[in-house]
């Protein structure tokens, strides 16, 4: 079964994946989640300094999170954006989204263009990072100020939210460093305290019930 584009109730289209049973982006708005839950809630609330935020993504994918970040990215806050991905969505797949109405198509172009495995400057603001790799096997990048945790669900691949992973990531991080996630659940939360974040539950996107999470690390 082939992967299938739907669009969400935002208007901003999500690819299904059929054999996971599971979307790339809430069905609540793909848009509206991105720029809550990752730009909004973590890398517009990390403290930044003159050097770039060094952000890290677990899952690329269509590149939406990437694109509303580099839009986001200015003189006073500038972003490394380093992504993994291990299934990078084919160039046919990506014309058939329709997010160059909704944001900067030119930027999103060029994310996409972009080589992969080594660092490519997008703007004067904004630098991309595309790795493709296994997060679950690979090295992490270090020093890293904010994280997009953004993998399939824990139910679909449950590998990906393992308290050693977290504990990986933690160990990558800055001080102050902070994580974003749709999920709250609590066993995940609970993870996250475990290797030693401080946890919130937040508000989630408009139009959705749900709680999601942010995690900061202890600054000492
Ligand atoms: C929920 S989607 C991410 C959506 C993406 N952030 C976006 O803005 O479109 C999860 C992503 O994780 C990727 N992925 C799955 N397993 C992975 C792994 N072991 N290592 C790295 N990426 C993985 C998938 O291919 C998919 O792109």
């Amino acid at each position: 079964m082939k992967n299938e584009i739907e669009i969400t109730a935002d208007g901003s289209a999500t690819i299904y994946v059929p054999h996971l049973d599971e979307h790339y982006h809430s069905v609540k708005g793909a848009l509206t989640e991105s720029l809550h839950i990752f730009r909004d809630c973590a890398y517009m609330h990390a403290t930044s300094t003159d050097a770039p935020l060094r952000v890290l993504e677990i899952g690329f994918g269509t590149g939406l999170n990437a694109v509303v970040t580099a839009m986001a990215a200015n003189e006073k806050r500038k972003a490394h954006y380093i992504s993994l991905e291990l299934y990078p969505v084919s160039p046919e797949m990506v014309t058939q989204l329709n997010y160059g109405k909704l944001v900067d198509n030119d930027l999103l172009q060029s994310l996409h263009n972009a080589e992969w495995e080594s660092p490519q400057v997008i703007t004067p603001y904004f630098t991309l990072e595309k790795l493709q790799c296994d997060f679950t096997q690979c090295e992490l990048p270090q020093r890293i100020d904010v994280v997009y945790f953004d993998a399939f669900a824990p139910e679909k691949q449950p590998e990906m939210w393992s308290e050693e992973l977290f504990a990986r990531i933690y160990e990558a991080m800055n001080p102050s460093g902070v994580l974003s996630t749709y999920c709250a659940k609590g066993e995940i939360r609970r993870r996250l305290q475990k290797v030693g974040f401080a946890v919130e539950r937040l508000q989630g996107p408009p139009g959705g019930k749900r709680e999601i999470l942010r995690a900061t690390k202890n600054s000492f």
